[in-house]
């Protein structure tokens, strides 16, 4: 048997429908109101306990996921008092952000793209809620302190200029869109340079020559160039770390549309062709996708990289030349069509997730992560399945990022 999908397999594989997607949509819809007075004035973890999330503060870099969900179900449900019961849930965690970014409380790293563009911004875009875009606009200033000018990035983690952290990591590439927003809204093109030089530095030195990418970059902090690059949650230095790679492909989409230069599309296409051609036959990736089929008793999935690069994918068809717009667009509805048919919540009296089989951090004898969420829900694949589902059935869609 090969290791991963063949290119024919690939090929063959259906592609999820409309109605399918709108079934699958409309359940996510159904889960979000069954559990949100739970989860109104607390936030579930970044991943769930057998399946089930904990309510929890608003804390860590997850909580904007679920704020993004209110929003994502306020936009797609139909009924009118049910639109308004997600509006008042979705506004009263954007008063949390407000006061979280106000009274800066655990702000210190790079995640305020995560945390405020699927909550604040989206408020904003949809509510014209002033607290949203003032929160969201303190949390791009808060953001922009951990500009690094030798070598040109935001330092992800840890003191500002520490040499053990000395480092961007590839998912930052999602917190990148809060700074381009703020530009636009305050007149400021402060943000959007930062923002620029971060891509800059990233697609210069996150690929690595086989189109597999770097989890986190150290740079040298006296020449400021590339030093070397190391994972913290693949399974080992030079392994592909599925979520880091389906970073690297909405990263690199993101980094096409607010830059708009060419050179991004090829590196799109590379850091997604070798996800794509890295998947196991059931296409739900494997937490690192080194592993493959075969490795089905011993290793976890990973179904949140599914839909990220489904997102990205989905983004970056809209400025692709035919052949290939149909190309990746297709990839995203079979990565949609297999988590689907086999790794979505079905029952949501089981389940207060949407996604199940995702893993947030796995221990391996080579990285550095704690584990945690082995094979569990996950807070962001849950969003992402249904930005992706969204998006997919219609492409208008006004984006949060
Ligand atoms: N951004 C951290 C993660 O994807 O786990």
């Amino acid at each position: 048997m090969d290791k991963w999908i063949t290119k024919s397999e690939l090929e063959g594989y259906p592609v999820i429908s409309q109605g399918e997607a709108a079934d699958a949509l409309s359940l996510c819809v159904s889960g979000v109101l069954k559990y949100l007075d739970d989860f109104t004035e607390a936030f579930p973890g970044a991943a769930s306990l057998h399946n089930n999330y904990i309510p929890g503060p608003n804390k860590g870099w997850t909580t904007g996921f679920y704020t993004g969900e209110l929003w994502l179900a306020y936009e797609n449900a139909s009924d009118e008092a049910v639109r308004e019961r997600l509006k008042k849930a979705a506004l009263a965690q954007v008063d949390s952000f407000y006061d979280r970014i106000k009274n800066l409380v655990d702000v210190e790293h790079h995640d305020m793209g995560f945390l405020y563009s699927p909550s604040c911004v989206a408020a904003y875009k949809l509510t014209g809620s002033e607290i949203g875009r003032e929160a969201a606009i303190l949390a791009a200033d808060k953001l922009i302190t951990r500009f690094q000018k030798v070598g040109g990035f935001l330092q992800a983690w840890g003191e500002m200029g520490a040499t053990d952290n000395y480092r961007f990591i590839i998912d930052c590439l999602l917190n990148l869109p809060l700074l381009y927003w703020a530009s636009g809204e305050t007149g400021d093109s402060g943000y959007r340079e930062i923002a620029e030089k971060h891509i800059h530095t990233a697609m210069a030195n996150v690929i690595r020559e086989d189109d597999s990418t770097w989890h986190t970059v150290f740079m040298d902090p006296v020449t400021g160039s590339f030093h070397h690059g190391a994972t913290c949650q693949g399974y080992k230095d030079g392994s592909a770390w599925a979520r880091g790679q389906a970073w690297g492909i909405y990263g690199t989409a993101v980094a096409y549309k607010y830059t708009g230069r060419d050179e991004y599309i090829g590196y799109f296409k590379r850091v997604t062709d070798y996800f794509l051609e890295h998947l196991p036959k059931d296409l739900c990736p494997f937490w690192d996708l080194s592993f493959g089929n075969g490795d089905e008793e011993t290793e976890p999935r990973d179904s949140s990289s599914a839909v990220i690069a489904a997102c990205g994918m989905l983004e970056m068809c809209k400025d692709l030349n035919m052949t290939d717009s149909t190309y990746y667009k297709s990839g995203a509805e079979k990565l949609l069509k297999a988590v689907t048919d086999n790794y979505r919540v079905k029952d949501i009296d089981s389940s207060n997730g949407r996604l199940l089989h995702g893993t947030y951090s796995k221990k391996s004898p080579y990285n550095t992560c704690t584990e945690e969420g082995v094979d569990e829900c996950v807070i962001w694949g849950d969003y992402y399945y249904m930005e992706a589902l969204t998006r997919f059935l219609d492409p208008d869609w006004v984006v949060y990022w």
